[in-house]
């Protein structure tokens, strides 16, 4: 790609940008939040057009950006933001993707296709359960089986491993790794440097939609560099979370504290929680592999699912009350997928930020653009302004207008699911911050997350959550090994089942 150029309305997305892929190599693409990364690899399928620039595929110039023409030539992108028929099963989704001339193949024939795939990258799915009720390490990992059954020369992954744990990241760039072998080129967005120095060849970075580091071999970089290249001075992600000598003064306290959030008998699927407080001022962090229980907890909590136990708040039993009075209780949910569950992307900005109040009379429009405004500056949400649509926003300022919504106001329990996903470290830290904030001001939060490094730093005590039963609770200062043992479903004497 060179010198590509695109414009939204008043937004430069892409101001000339120059990216070059070879055969055998990873190559990783860095930048903020809105920094273009996305925009840049939807003009690459052709599911966008660029304004000026050029592209050049497998030495074809590309005239037109039709994405059948360009996934033919051997192009494929998992993108984002899953785009899986949530009703149809993981081979249903495969066969969907690359129909060979049949409208309706058989189940088994889906389920052998996808069992195939898993069997040769070792990404694990579930055939037989419609994609919606997979977890979002599961969707993730089916997005990437398709693109792979593709059988593309060229790979595009946009921040593929937001959601997987630290092993399951480190299995999918072994996967791209086999894949460059073989000859093929990968390009991965990722917002977590480390997977560039463990896993890539060489980096690009992005800035406000210009290139900034073009094309480097990773070795010639430090961290370091690399952070303050994304957001051009050094960096002000000053975060490290509670010290654990804070932690160790404050310690005593929250325990003294009656729970806010307290869980009994909870059962539901495979996951199984006797017991489960969170009291006031409390982060308690939920660690584990994708797919042991974290969505129906998440489905538990947020009241999606019916559950067999126990859930309350402040004392008020949550079963069976519908989200109205939920949010009346003060919940806050900022649920795994985003677009699913949290935003609607139709809507505008405003609006969006309207979604859940109790208010039985809507507020006048100006009253809600200027509130808007105020919080889109606060959350430092980039957008055109409050009557933009949620679609419009990259990945992580959607995140950050979901959190400005639920963050807002005084929230007695917060249920927060990989609140950081999609974020760069420095949102990540200003946004863990903020949470932070909300339990000294009272909150008790669940931190449901996907990085341990993150989860330790935050977190007053921590479960594993394993084949569905919550292993501990383990506290500061942590012990790494322990809890990845736990994690792996060993079984210690420090770490018993609850
Ligand atoms: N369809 C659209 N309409 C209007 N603006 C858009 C559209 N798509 C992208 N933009 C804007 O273009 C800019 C770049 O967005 P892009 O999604 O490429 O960022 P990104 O680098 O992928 O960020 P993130 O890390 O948050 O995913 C943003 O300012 C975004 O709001
Ligand atoms: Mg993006």
């Amino acid at each position: 790609m060179r010198q590509v150029h695109r414009r939204f309305g008043t937004t430069i997305a892409l101001g000339g940008v120059d990216l070059t892929l070879r055969h055998g190599e990873i190559h990783a693409v860095l930048g903020s939040n809105g920094a273009g990364k996305s925009t840049l690899m939807k003009i690459m399928v052709g599911l966008e057009r660029p304004d000026e620039g050029e592209v050049e595929i497998l030495g074809r110039h590309i005239e037109r950006f039709d994405p059948g023409a360009i996934r033919a030539l051997g192009l494929a992108l998992v993108q984002q933001h899953f785009t899986l028929v949530p009703t149809l099963t993981g081979g249903e989704n495969l066969v969907l993707a690359r129909p060979e001339g049949r409208l309706r193949p058989d189940r088994q024939t889906c389920r052998d296709r996808l069992a195939a795939l898993v069997d040769r990258y070792g990404l694990e799915v579930r055939g037989d359960v419609p994609a919606g009720e997979l977890s979002v390490g599961e969707q993730q990992r089916l997005e990437l089986l398709r693109a792979l059954d593709a059988d593309a020369k060229v790979l595009l992954l946009d921040e593929p491993t937001a959601v997987l744990t630290d092993t399951e990241a480190d299995q999918l760039l072994r996967v791209c790794r086999d894949l460059t072998q073989e000859g093929r080129a990968v390009a991965i967005i990722t917002h977590r440097l480390a997977e560039v120095f463990a896993g890539c060849d060489r980096v690009s970075v992005l800035r406000e939609g210009r290139s900034v580091i073009e094309d480097a071999p990773v070795g010639e970089h430090t961290r370091a560099d690399l952070a303050s290249a994304m957001i051009g001075e050094h960096s002000t992600g000053t975060f490290t979370g509670r010290s654990d000598d804070a932690r160790a003064i404050e310690a005593s306290s929250p325990m003294d504290r009656p729970p806010r959030l307290e869980v009994r008998g909870l059962s539901i699927g495979r996951l199984q929680v006797t017991d489960l407080d969170v009291r006031r001022g409390e982060i308690v962090g939920i660690a584990g592999v994708d797919g042991n229980g974290q969505s129906e907890l998440e489905a538990a909590l947020s009241g999606r699912s019916d559950v067999a136990g126990r859930i309350s708040v402040d004392g008020a039993s949550l079963t069976a009350t519908d989200p109205r009075v939920r949010r009346a209780l003060g919940i806050a949910y900022i649920p795994s997928d985003r677009y699913r569950w949290g935003l609607v992307r139709p809507m505008d900005l405003s609006d969006n930020l309207e979604l859940g109040r109790v208010a039985r009379i809507r507020p006048r429009r100006s009253k809600r653009h200027r509130a808007a405004r105020g919080a889109l500056n606060s959350w430092d949400v980039r957008s055109s302004g409050p009557e933009a649509k949620a679609s419009s926003l990259s990945g992580g300022n959607a995140q950050k207008l979901l959190l400005a919504r639920e963050l807002e106001g005084d929230p007695a329990v917060i249920l927060a699911c990989y609140p950081t996903r999609g974020l760069d470290p420095n949102a990540a830290d200003t946004i863990a911050g903020r949470l932070l904030e909300r339990a000294d001001q009272g909150a008790a939060v669940l931190w449901i997350g996907a990085e341990l490094d993150e989860l330790c730093v935050v977190s007053d005590r921590l479960f594993v959550l394993s084949d569905g039963r919550l292993i501990g609770p383990f506290t500061a200062p942590y012990d790494r090994r322990e809890i990845g043992l736990a994690m792996a479903g060993v079984a210690t004497d420090q770490a018993h089942g609850r």
